[in-house]
C-alpha cells in the first residue's frame, strides 16, 4: 500500500518540501506520497495522535510547531532535545520519534562545498536564534574544536553557550568586536534574518577584515545572494547560500524514513525552479 508522508505547519501553502520529496519518491521508485498539512497551533495536540491513527509514516515539522510538538511525541532524540526543536518525525513500531536534521543538513552541505571537514577550523556564527542553536549544537556534537558566537543581544548568545551539552571552545563577541577580529576565522556562518526581504541591502557585520581564503555561509536562500555574500565575494572569499542546508535537511529526513539518501543536487534544483 502507498505510504503517506507530509509536512505540518501554519502557514504551509508555500512549502517547497512536497515538490522535493515527491520528486525523490518518484525518482527512486518508492510507492509513497508527501502531502502538506495545514495545522493550526490549537489543533496540534489532536492532530498528532490523528496522524498516527490514520497511519502517516513520517513527517516534517515547520514553523510554528517545531518546539510545541516535542511533548506530543513518544520519544525525542537527544540532539533535537538539546536544540529544543524537531523538524523530522519518524514512525518506528507505531511510535513517533522526533529528530532535528537542520544542523546536520547544514554541516553536510558546508563540508561538501568547503571541500574538507570544517570541524578543526576556526568558526564564527553570527546570530543566536533557533537556526544558530541547531548549527552550534550539532557542530558541538560532531566535535568542532572552536566555534565563536557573535550576537546583537549578549544574553541570548550566553544562554546558547551555557545550555550546550557538548564541549566546544567558544568566545562570545559583540557584533562590533567580531567585525574587528574577522581575520581570525576560516568559516563565518550568517544565521540572522538580516539580508532577507525587506532588509536585502543590510548586513549584520561588515567584512573589511575577512581573509580572502575564508568561507562565508549564509543560511538565507531567498534572495539567492545576500548583501553580505556580495561583500565577501568582492573581498575574494568563497560563499554559499542556504539552499544546500535546506536540500540536505530534507534529504536526511528522507533517509531516516526510507533508508535511502536522495540526490541533494536534484532536491536543490527543484527548490531553485520553484523560486523562479
Ligand atoms: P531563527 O529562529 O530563524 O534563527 P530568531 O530566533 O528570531 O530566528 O533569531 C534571529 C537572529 O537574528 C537573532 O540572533 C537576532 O539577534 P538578537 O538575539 O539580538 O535579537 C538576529 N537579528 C535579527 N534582526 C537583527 C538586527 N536588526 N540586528 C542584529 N541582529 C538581528
Amino acid at each position: 500500500m502507498k505510504k503517506l508522508y507530509g509536512v505540518i505547519g501554519d502557514p504551509i501553502g508555500h512549502s517547497m518540501s512536497p515538490a522535493m520529496h515527491n520528486d525523490a519518491f518518484e525518482t527512486l521508485e518508492i510507492d509513497a506520497h508527501y502531502h502538506p498539512f495545514h495545522i493550526k497551533g490549537e489543533e496540534l495536540a489532536t492532530a498528532i495522535p490523528g496522524m498516527k491513527a490514520i497511519g502517516i509514516s513520517g513527517f516534517n515539522v515547520t514553523v510554528p510547531h517545531k518546539t510545541a510538538i516535542m511533548p506530543l511525541l513518544d520519544e525525542v532524540d537527544p540532539l533535537a532535545k538539546a536544540i529544543g526543536a524537531v523538524n523530522t518525525v519518524v514512525r518506528s513500531q507505531n511510535r513517533y520519534i522526533g529528530y532535528n536534521t537542520d544542523g546536520e543538513g547544514f554541516i553536510r552541505g558546508l563540508n561538501e562545498e568547503y571541500g574538507s571537514s570544517v570541524l578543526d577550523k576556526q568558526i564564527l556564527i553570527i546570530g543566536a536564534g533557533g537556526a544558530a542553536r541547531a548549527i552550534y549544537y550539532t557542530l558541538g556534537q560532531q566535535g568542532a574544536v572552536r566555534v565563536d558566537l557573535a550576537n546583537r543581544t549578549a544574553e541570548k548568545a550566553e544562554q546558547l553557550k551555557s545550555r550546550c551539552p557538548y564541549p566546544v571552545e567558544t568566545a562570545l563577541l559583540p557584533l562590533a568586536d567580531a567585525e574587528e577580529k574577522l581575520g581570525d576565522y576560516d568559516i563565518i556562518i550568517q544565521t540572522t534574518s538580516i539580508g532577507m526581504s525587506p532588509k536585502v541591502d543590510e548586513s549584520p557585520v561588515h567584512l573589511a577584515n575577512i581573509r580572502p581564503d575564508a568561507f562565508l555561509s549564509d543560511i538565507i536562500y531567498n534572495p539567492a545572494e545576500t548583501a553580505i555574500m556580495k561583500e565577501a565575494k568582492l573581498r575574494g572569499a568563497r560563499v554559499q547560500n542556504g539552499l544546500r542546508m535546506f536540500a540536505f535537511q530534507g534529504a536526511l529526513a528522507f533517509e531516516k524514513w526510507t533508508g535511502v539518501l536522495p540526490d541533494p543536487d536534484r532536491m536543490e534544483k527543484i527548490v531553485l525552479d520553484k523560486l523562479g
